[in-house]
């Protein structure tokens, strides 16, 4: 059979299309932070990782370009050779510091973050353990150890689930090597790990933790993450985060022991085999940290306009479920209805991320509401209008749906 069969067979896209409510790939033309030109008309951007509002803030725009204009466009090469430069490293002890780890590491991207640090992590005989819900980056990374150390590496338990993760935990050989990793904040459903408890079990069956804090940091703790906010930070053995959501650019580290992180940079394929941040990155994420650090009253405000959010959505009978990150699920249950609602709100000038399977588990489908700081009173109030305009539609939208079978993209 041709090897692009599956390409032309592959047309679930163009059958949403057709409906009228494809809801991916929206070309964004302008940028002013809480509202967007987006496919030709203005809207408020209601779906962004872009937490504190920092890709907007002239400080940040000026500093990059400035460092764009003195070190040129790129690094052009790994840091292991020609890529290494000295703002590379001013970043890394910035971050250690706000941290409190001994160092740190940047890859990239966060996704190459995650791979990166977990692949070198796990050899033989020893053991990675997973959330169900974690980020795919993290499940990109197990897959590779899965092709190096084989399938029994790898054990998944349930979202959050503690009594399962003990479960597992506890069918291990005891002198094995053992990683449990998890989300900070889970990425889709905005909810927190137990961490507590995590580290608990951590302890008892002689586990490292690994945090992915790439929704943590910047938002929980005046930006210093999950595990700060639970005051167990020393119980984090390695925390890694994204530049692509509070610090307004792109790229990832890990913080951990200097000699964790040492293994790690002479491991790391994704690490060594790739081309380092460029210096406007590097810059935009040094800007964005030193007003992290000087503006903790943007988490505040994001916690405000959540809470806002949440109650008033409840409040009008929207499946919602508690939290306190600005990540908002409102948990709709299938494809279609999904596109449908998510296409009600565009055309009254509101984007929000639709999410299907395998971002979330089938019958979980949803909207997914994230905030910005910069978010105005007048943002929030319209949208809530919106939800409320529209929340007998949606009901009828739901009903209608039953009649037709999409399949999941
Ligand atoms: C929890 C989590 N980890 C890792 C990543 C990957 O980060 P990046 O998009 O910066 O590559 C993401 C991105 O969405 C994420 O949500």
């Amino acid at each position: 059979m041709d090897l692009f069969n599956k390409c032309k067979m592959f047309v679930r896209h163009e059958e949403v299309r057709d409906l009228g409510c494809y809801p991916y790939f929206c070309a964004i033309s302008e940028n002013n932070g809480p509202v967007v030109i987006m496919e030709g008309k203005e809207v408020i951007m209601a779906g962004t990782n872009n937490y504190l509002g920092l890709t907007d803030d002239m400080r940040v725009k000026e500093a990059t370009r400035d460092a764009l204009m003195k070190y040129g466009t790129g690094c052009s090469g790994s840091r292991l050779m020609n890529g290494s430069f000295t703002i590379h490293a001013e970043l890394e002890e910035m971050l250690a510091d706000f941290m409190d780890k001994e160092a740190a590491l940047l890859f990239s991207t966060g996704f190459q973050t995650n791979q990166g640090a977990i692949v070198p992590m796990i050899g033989r005989k020893d053991y990675l353990l997973c959330d169900r819900e974690n980020h795919s980056s993290i499940f990109q990374g197990a897959m590779v150890v899965k092709g190096i150390v084989g399938k029994d590496a790898i054990i998944k338990y349930r979202h959050n689930d503690m009594a399962d993760l003990e479960k597992k935990l506890s069918r291990l050989p005891e002198d094995a090597g053992k990683l449990i990793v998890t989300d900070g904040v889970f990425s889709m459903l905005g909810d927190i790990v137990n961490m507590p408890v995590l580290v608990e079990l951590a302890k008892k069956y002689k586990a490292r933790v690994m945090i992915d804090d790439a929704h943590g940091l910047g938002v929980l703790c005046k930006g210093r993450g999950t595990a700060h906010s639970f005051g167990l930070n020393d119980n984090a053995d390695i925390i890694m985060g994204t530049f692509s959501k509070s610090f307004a650019s792109q790229g990832g580290f890990v913080a951990a022991d200097r000699y964790v992180i040492d293994y790690i940079k002479h491991h790391s394929p994704a690490f060594i085999f790739s081309a380092s941040m460029t210096p406007a990155q590097v810059t935009t994420v040094k800007k964005s940290l030193e007003i992290i650090k000087e503006e903790p009253e943007r988490t505040q405000r994001l916690y405000e306009i959540q809470k806002k959010v949440r109650d008033e959505l409840k409040h009008m009978g929207y499946d919602v479920p508690d939290g306190v990150t600005p990540i908002i699920p409102v948990i709709i249950g299938d494809d279609l209805t999904t596109f449908r609602i998510w296409q009600l709100l565009f055309d009254k000038g509101i984007y929000v991320n639709a999410v299907i399977s395998p971002a979330v588990p089938k019958g979980q489908q949803l909207l997914r509401l994230s905030f910005m700081s910069t978010h105005e009173d007048g943002h929030i109030d319209y949208l809530l209008k919106v939800f409320e305009e529209i929340a007998e539609k949606c009901k009828n939208i739901r009903s209608d749906n039953y009649q037709y079978e999409c399949r999941a993209m």
